[in-house]
C-alpha cells in the first residue's frame, strides 16, 4: 500500500489563474486535466486584475501595438514573442466573448477601450469597469470541467529519464503524488514573497524553484515591476489603483499641486517604471497624491476604486500614491509553445519567460500573454506524444515574515548592490532540515528568494558593464 494519496492525469496544471484554466479549457477532450491550487480557486492575481486586457482588435493591424510592447520594455525582448502575442491578441476579444466574457461598451455601442501608460492609442477591453479580471475569471472558471484540488501544495516535480513526470506535495497536511505525462506550471509572480505587494498572498514564485530545481533555465529575474500607484492609507499600502484612472484623465501631483509627471513627454502616461521611478524620487521629500477630478463617472467606470475608497472613508478625488511590487518580467525559459527546456516541463503566464515583458511590461500585456500562452501550451500538448505514464506508485501564503521583510527591503525601485549581496549571503547560509508541508514550502521560498537576489545582482552588473561601455563613446 501506497504511503501517498496518488492521483494521475495526463496534464497536471498547477494554478487556477487565467493561464492555468485558458490551458484548461482548449484541451482536447481526450487529455484529462487535474488543476491543483495552494489556496482557494479564486486566490490567484487574475482575480485582481483591474487594468483590463490589451488587443489591438480595433486598429488596422498590431503594429502600433507592437512597437508600444517593445518600446515600454526598453527593447529588452524577443521580438518574435512580441509578434506573436500583439498579432494573436487581434482576435482575443471575439474569442473571449464567445465563451461568454462581456466587454463594456459605450452608449452608441461601440467599444469602451480605455488608455494605460506607454500605449500611443485606447486599446485596453474593460469587462465592468475596473473589476475586468474578476469578471473574466468567473465566466472562464465556470466553463472547467476538470477537477481542481484546493488546499493543494506542489512541492517537489518528479523526474524520471530527464523529464518531468508528476509532482509531490501536500492537500492539507495530506502527503500525495500525482502522476502526469506533462506538467504546466502557471504558478503566476512573487508578489507574496515581499511584504508589500498588489498580489494575492499565496503567490510566492513556487514555479521558479520548483523549475529550477529540476534543472529548468530561468531568465530575467532581476527585473521585478513596481506599480506606480498603491492606495496609502494612515501610512500604509491598501490595494492597487488602477492606471486606467490615469488613462481616463487622473494625475499626479504633490500636496501644494505640483504635477509630479510635467516634465515627461508622456506625463502622466509614461511607462509604468518611469512613474514608479519619479514617484519614489519625490516621495523621498513629500507624499504623492492622485487627483481623479477630471475621471468622468468615476463611480460607474471604477467601482473597485470607488468603493475601496468609500470602505476606508477617503474623498476618492484626491488620495496618497505609493509604489508596490507588481510583476515579475522575467521567469521560467519558455518557447513560445510553453516548453521549458526540460522535457514534460510547461510555463505559462507570469511564472514563465518567453521574453515579451522586457525591463519592465506594458499596462495590460498580462492577461493578454495569459490567454495567447495559455491557448499555445494547450496547442502543444495536443501535439506531443501520448506517452506511457510512469509506473511509480493537501492558504499556503509565505508564512515567514522575516524572509518576507528581508526581500522587501532590498528589492525595491532602486536596487542596491551591497545590500542584496548581504541578503543573499544571509539567505545562502539559511538551511531547512525539518521535513513536513510547511519546512518543505519554506525550502520552496528561501530558494525563490535566493534567485531573485541573484538576478537583481546579474541585472545590476549587466547595467554597470552596459555604462562603462557606453562611457568612453559618449565622450569622443
Ligand atoms: C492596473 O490596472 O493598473 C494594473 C494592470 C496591469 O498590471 O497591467
Amino acid at each position: 500500500m501506497s504511503l501517498y494519496k496518488h492521483f494521475v492525469t495526463d496534464v497536471l496544471i498547477v494554478g487556477t489563474g487565467l493561464a492555468a484554466i485558458t490551458v484548461a479549457l482548449h484541451l482536447p477532450d481526450n487529455l484529462r486535466a487535474l488543476l491543483v491550487t495552494k489556496g482557494t480557486r479564486s486566490e490567484t492575481n487574475s482575480m485582481r486584475a483591474q487594468g483590463g486586457i490589451a488587443s489591438s482588435a480595433l486598429e488596422d493591424d498590431h503594429e502600433a501595438h507592437r512597437a508600444d510592447t517593445v518600446r515600454a520594455a526598453k527593447g529588452w525582448v524577443n521580438p518574435e514573442a512580441v509578434e506573436f502575442v500583439t498579432r494573436e491578441g487581434r482576435t482575443v476579444i471575439s474569442e473571449l466573448e464567445a465563451l461568454g466574457v462581456i466587454f463594456d461598451r459605450q452608449e452608441n455601442g461601440e467599444y469602451a477601450v480605455g488608455r494605460e501608460g506607454a500605449h500611443g492609442l485606447p486599446r485596453i477591453f474593460h469587462s465592468g469597469g475596473d473589476q475586468t479580471g474578476c469578471r473574466m475569471m468567473e465566466t472562464l472558471s465556470e466553463k472547467i470541467t476538470h477537477p481542481v484540488l484546493e488546499q493543494t501544495v506542489i512541492t517537489q516535480l518528479l523526474t524520471s529519464g530527464g523529464r518531468v513526470v508528476g509532482a509531490a506535495g501536500y492537500r492539507g497536511e495530506e502527503r500525495i503524488e500525482i502522476s502526469a505525462r506533462a506538467v504546466v506550471l502557471a504558478t503566476g509572480g512573487i508578489g507574496g514573497l515581499l511584504s508589500t505587494s498588489t498580489n494575492d498572498t499565496t503567490i510566492t514564485g513556487d514555479g521558479l524553484a520548483l523549475a529550477a530545481a529540476v534543472g529548468a533555465n530561468l531568465s530575467d529575474l532581476g527585473y521585478v515591476q513596481h506599480h506606480p500607484t498603491i492606495l496609502v492609507h494612515h501610512g500604509k499600502s491598501v490595494g492597487l489603483i488602477t492606471e486606467a484612472l490615469r488613462g481616463a484623465g487622473a494625475y499626479l501631483m504633490t500636496r501644494d499641486g505640483h504635477r509630479v509627471m510635467d516634465n515627461h513627454p508622456e506625463r502622466d502616461l509614461a511607462a509604468r517604471d518611469e512613474v514608479a521611478a519619479m514617484i519614489t524620487a519625490v516621495r523621498k521629500q513629500e507624499s504623492v497624491y492622485l487627483n481623479t477630478t477630471p475621471v468622468r463617472q468615476l463611480a460607474e467606470r471604477f467601482p473597485t476604486f470607488a468603493r475601496k475608497c468609500e470602505e476606508l472613508n477617503i474623498n476618492p478625488e484626491l488620495v496618497e500614491v505609493t509604489t508596490g511590487v507588481h510583476f515579475l518580467m522575467g521567469g521560467i525559459e519558455t518557447d513560445l509553445a510553453g516548453r521549458t527546456s526540460v522535457a514534460g516541463l510547461y510555463a505559462v503566464g507570469e511564472t514563465a519567460s518567453i521574453g515579451l515583458h522586457g525591463t519592465n511590461r506594458l499596462a495590460s500585456n498580462s492577461l493578454l500573454e495569459c490567454f495567447v500562452m495559455g491557448k499555445a501550451v494547450a496547442r502543444q500538448l495536443q501535439l506531443a506524444p501520448r506517452r506511457p505514464l510512469p509506473a511509480f506508485r493537501q492558504v499556503f501564503g509565505c508564512e515567514d515574515d522575516v524572509l518576507q521583510e528581508k526581500l522587501s527591503e532590498v528589492l525595491t525601485v532602486e536596487l542596491k548592490e551591497d545590500r542584496l549581496q548581504a541578503t543573499l549571503e544571509q539567505l545562502m547560509s539559511e538551511s531547512v532540515q525539518q521535513t513536513g508541508r510547511q519546512a518543505e514550502q519554506n525550502r520552496l521560498h528561501i530558494m525563490t528568494g535566493r534567485l531573485l537576489l541573484e538576478g537583481a545582482l546579474r541585472r545590476l552588473k549587466e547595467e554597470r558593464q552596459t555604462n562603462e561601455q557606453m562611457a568612453p563613446a559618449a565622450t569622443t
